[in-house]
């Protein structure tokens, strides 16, 4: 058997967004606990990707995985989204500042590669840009010289897709979008996603649904499947294609969220859920 065979898709993100300096302690505390899908961003204003790399190795330290049993995602970020901590020279070219981000993004994980690289979110909110198409094709040739596996697109719209489908002969691997039960979960870009063979990545599906998760229904199924509200919701989240993504801070949330996995939701459960919003 190969042993340098990269390590499967798991079934949960650990996402690292807004942890400052306890970024390298939850990201060690999330290994323990069980994740092996690391979710960060090369965009300090939001991220501490260098704390999730001191997290890493206390992990590798304490022999509780090895860098080959890990899925590590990141993410390229534009000038727009970025704060002064900028991760490129800002006058480079788009596609020598992808190339930047990334190997900056590989010293902060200390890892000759990551499993995925993300664009955080496309150049306009209405369209897929020329500047989209250079910052894609410049990840295409990260992949191609082997520092990612696997390439994702998020925040996008229908629109960004099918204008990215027009213009490129390579999808992305991966969609990671905000997911709102009032619209469907997304349900235009699953469809998408679901016809092209792109893993749909949720995000936000606690904080973008209080009006589902404190709904009485809601609340009376977890109830009678033993389970919390929130474990429902991640276990609906895979029954309909999406790779749920959590950024708990509290340990007992870690174990309940991974605990989701072993929650097999019905058929008409499913249905039930789809049909209390969206
Ligand atoms: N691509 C993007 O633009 C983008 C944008 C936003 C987020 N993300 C990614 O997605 C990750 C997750 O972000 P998020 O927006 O989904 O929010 P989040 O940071 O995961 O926040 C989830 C909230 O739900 C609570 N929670 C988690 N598990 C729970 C449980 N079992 N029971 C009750 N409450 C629970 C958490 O509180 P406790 O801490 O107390 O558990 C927290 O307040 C981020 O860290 C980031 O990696 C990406």
């Amino acid at each position: 058997m190969p042993t340098d065979q990269p390590a499967p898709i798991p079934d949960f993100l650990y996402g690292t967004a807004w942890k400052e300096d306890r970024s390298a302690a939850l990201t060690e505390m999330a290994l323990r606990a069980g994740f092996r899908g690391i979710d960060t961003a090369n965009q300090r204003r939001h991220y501490f990707e260098a704390g999730v790399g001191e997290g890493l190795q206390a992990a590798y330290r304490a022999g509780i995985v090895t860098r080959a049993g890990l899925f590590l995602q990141t993410k390229f970020t534009y000038r727009r989204g970025q704060d002064h901590r900028l991760p490129y020279d800002p006058a480079a070219r788009l596609s020598v500042q992808v190339a930047q981000s990334l190997a900056s993004s590989l010293e902060h994980l200390a890892t000759d590669h990551v499993d995925s690289l993300v664009l955080h979110g496309p150049s306009s909110n209405i369209e897929w840009t020329d500047a989209d198409a250079e910052v894609w094709e410049a990840m295409q040739r990260e992949r191609d010289a082997g520092r990612t596996r696997l390439l994702g697109v998020s925040n996008v719209s229908l629109g960004h897709l099918e204008g990215m489908a027009a213009v490129h002969s390579e999808m992305p691997a991966f969609v990671q979008n905000r997911c709102f039960a009032r619209l469907g979960w997304d349900r235009e870009i699953r469809a998408f996603c679901n016809q092209r063979t792109i893993l749909y990545q949720g995000f936000s599906l606690l904080t973008a649904n209080p009006e589902l998760l404190q709904h009485p229904s809601h609340i009376g199924l977890a109830q009678q499947l033993n389970a919390t509200p929130a474990q429902v919701v991640f276990s609906f989240a895979r029954a309909i294609g999406v790779l749920p993504l959590t950024g708990t801070s509290s340990t007992q949330h870690m174990k309940q969220d991974l605990a989701s996995v072993d929650l097999t939701l019905t058929p008409e459960i499913v249905r039930a859920i789809e049909s209390m919003a969206g």
